[in-house]
């Protein structure tokens, strides 16, 4: 053979094992991969809000447990007296419980401050995790409501206790904030224990939500009724019209190694990121102490119902949860009612008896 067709062989074969690498690094970026549930002990923040890491070791797989009651949640509007004191005794409960107890208020505001801003480190991956405009949001904050919801239950030992929804975006009566949280003292308690100081003036009642403009200084001066208009017109557009695909709704594709944060869903940011901004100036602001605000977990239970709506009740039969894997078998870590670590994947977010 000459000199010249053996170096010609080489480039060739040369040529082969390149395109085979780049195919192979091609594979690699497609794929992806699910996040594993983060242990608590990876958590490093520099707000200093990471969960306690109650147990060593990994969380246990949590189970639905089938014996328990299905339970409705109600409109926060509509809540009447035995329900409120209910409502109230478990959050009393709640801040009752010591600081090593994942259960606690505070531990409850830390899970969502660790998850949301860059606090969870996986060995092996530069990034950290966010649940928080990309695909994650609507499934992490069922779960997150599901088992707070659970260890509110559990402080009253009533299985049927089920979280109330914030109805903003129904009839005029559902747009103002609910009186529910709004009153310092309600139902013969002079101190509230679902009342906030820390509102924004131009929240309160009778003050209808800005799903567009919402300030902290300057209080919008719309009449009521433009503001409805404007705000079932935001709501329509969110739900409906731009949310025509599951990624449209839900959000962009989010894996394990990627840098998180960077496509959320329609109702993401509007009116969700809109009423967190409305309701208070420090807490229901800042990721990292909205839920210390538990007008938090009422706002998310109609975030989580609009969810609903969106798939089931919307025409067009073109509505529905996504299928990707990586999506599905992302695990999370939560506490559970008796503050055992346990790991939960967002397939189980989409189970039908996840409340019950
Ligand atoms: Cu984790 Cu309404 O935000």
């Amino acid at each position: 053979m000459t000199q010249a067709k053996t170096s010609q062989l080489r480039r060739r074969e040369m040529l082969q094992i390149l395109l085979v690498v780049v195919i192979m690094l091609l594979l690699i970026k497609v794929e992806g991969k699910p996040f594993p549930a983060p242990n608590f002990q990876n958590c490093f923040s520099s707000e200093g809000c990471c969960p306690p890491a109650v147990t060593t070791g990994n969380p246990t797989s949590f189970k639905f447990p089938t014996e328990l009651p299905m339970r409705t949640r109600p409109a926060a509007h509509l809540l009447d007296d035995a329900y409120i004191a209910k409502y109230q005794k478990a959050y009393e409960l709640m801040r009752a419980l010591p600081d090593s107890d994942g259960r606690s208020h505070v531990n409850q505001a830390y899970v969502h401050c660790g998850y949301c801003d860059n606090q969870f480190y996986f060995p092996g991956s530069k990034y950290p995790l966010e649940i928080h405009n990309n695909w994650l949001f609507l499934p992490w904050h069922r779960l997150f409501l599901y088992f707070h919801e659970r260890i509110l239950a559990k402080l009253i030992g009533d299985d049927t206790f089920a979280l109330p929804f914030w109805n903003w975006d129904g009839l005029p009566e559902g747009m103002v904030m609910p009186n529910v949280y709004a009153e310092k003292s309600l139902n013969n308690k002079t101190n509230s224990s679902l009342y906030d100081p820390d509102r924004n003036k131009c929240a309160e009642r009778p003050r209808v939500v800005d799903f567009s403009n919402p300030s902290l200084v300057t209080c919008s001066n719309a009449t009521d009724e433009f503001q409805h208009w404007e705000n079932t017109h935001v709501i329509y557009t969110q739900l409906v019209t731009a949310a025509v695909t599951p990624s449209l709704f839900i959000g962009q594709p989010y894996r394990y190694g990627d840098y998180g944060g960077v496509g959320g869903g329609t109702l993401e940011s509007k009116p969700h990121g809109a009423v967190h901004i409305w309701v208070n100036v420090e807490d229901m602001l800042l990721f990292k102490n909205s839920a210390t605000d538990p007008i938090f977990f009422a706002h998310h239970a109609n975030v989580d119902r609009l969810w609903t709506i969106w798939k089931r009740d919307l025409e067009g039969g073109i509505r529905a949860d996504l299928t990707d894997p990586d999506w599905l078998n992302t695990q999370f870590t939560f506490y559970d009612e008796d503050g055992n670590l346990v790991s939960v994947s967002v397939a189980q977010a989409l189970h039908p008896d996840l409340l019950r």
